[in-house]
């Protein structure tokens, strides 16, 4: 067993046994390899240094109540990743070497994820990237997939703790028809800025209206957005510059079988200031709920600093209670790793 105080993990990078690598050359993806060095050799030329040709995922693995060791609907960000390679002319990892790399790569860590009852998970993060030389803008011809993995806690701190919000409008995350809707580092890139400025004056997580008009609103720095409205509704943005959040479409279903009416539409800024609950949806946030959100001199204010919706705590225990094995997993969310 690791020495890992687990009661402490936030989260952040440490390191572990392996991560797990194959290269795409000549049409094909190489066996894997598992790799223990975290530092990585390429070309000085490679396309994602200087043209940004990469892409990652986020998911996580769980320790259950029972013992098993489940990723959380593993094919959803597989499917994620396939779209986004197509999106940025990659070659696709296949559904299939997506999962087993997954697997193989937690069966290579499996003392790194937290035992159950810590609130820990195991992080994953498969990451593709053109690593051929490309000098004229053009894809590579060489590519690299990876996953890594790392044990974590709360994305926050605090972990289901409400935090505080900004809009910066002087800055936009993704423009409409460009790439928001899939998950590149560029979007993250694009986020940094506005980022630092925000947490500097002391807001944990910028929320982005619309690049277009500044009438919507679109997503978190990080994640998705959730309002639930005073008769009870899940509304979340339907717009093509949001990520497609796992968690956001998980948490739908959880909602529909709580009996919520959930609804996937544009959400008018000034919505923003009748809503019940707000809060960030992702896998590494999970359910953040938000309780207040700055914007120029208005301050809107949804709930009291400390206090957490029954509604977010119950769709928070539902889908925790999943990935836990606590409850029933009717969807067959959970894919089970054998050890
Ligand atoms: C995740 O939620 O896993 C993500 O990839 C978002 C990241 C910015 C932490």
């Amino acid at each position: 067993m690791p020495n890992i105080d687990w009661s402490k993990l936030g989260f952040g990078f440490s390191d572990v046994n392996c991560h797990i690598r194959y290269t795409w050359k000549d049409g094909a993806w190489s066996a894997p390899e598992f790799v223990k060095d975290p530092y990585i050799t390429m070309h000085i030329g490679a396309s994602c240094l200087h043209y940004g040709q990469e892409c990652f995922e986020g998911m996580k693995a769980f320790r259950q109540q029972d013992g098993k060791i489940v990723i959380f609907r593993p094919e959803e960000n597989a499917k994620r990743m396939y779209r986004t390679a197509v999106r940025c002319v990659m070659p696709p990892v296949p559904e299939e070497m997506f999962i087993d790399a997954a697997e193989q790569v937690i069966r290579a860590n499996a003392e790194y994820v937290p035992p159950y009852g810590t609130g820990g998970s195991l992080y994953l993060r498969p990451l593709l990237i053109g690593t051929g030389p490309q000098i004229g803008v053009a894809p590579a011809k060489e590519y690299t997939f990876m996953i890594m993995v790392m044990p974590v806690g709360a994305y926050y701190k605090g972990g289901l703790k409400p935090v505080r919000a900004v809009i910066l409008d002087d800055w936009d995350r993704a423009a409409p028809h460009g790439m928001g809707d899939v998950k590149v580092g560029g979007n993250y890139a694009a986020s940094l800025f506005a980022h630092e400025k925000a947490k500097r004056d002391g807001w944990p997580v910028e929320l982005y209206l619309d690049a277009k008009s500044h009438k919507f609103v679109e997503e978190f720095s990080t994640s998705n957005f959730l309002g639930i409205t005073k008769d009870g509704k899940y509304v979340t943005p339907d717009s093509c510059s949001v990520l497609p959040s796992v968690t956001n479409l998980s948490l739908r279903e959880v909602a529909a079988d709580l009996g919520m009416p959930v609804e996937r539409r544009q959400i008018p800024y000034e919505e923003i200031r009748e809503f019940a609950a707000v809060a960030a949806l992702g896998t590494a946030v999970v359910i953040t709920p938000v309780w207040e959100i700055t914007r120029g001199c208005e301050v809107v204010k949804i709930s009291d600093e400390t206090e957490v919706h029954p509604t977010l705590l119950k769709l928070y225990q539902t889908v925790q209670g999943i990935q836990y094995g606590e409850l029933p997993d009717t969807h067959g969310w959970c894919h089970e790793v054998k050890v």
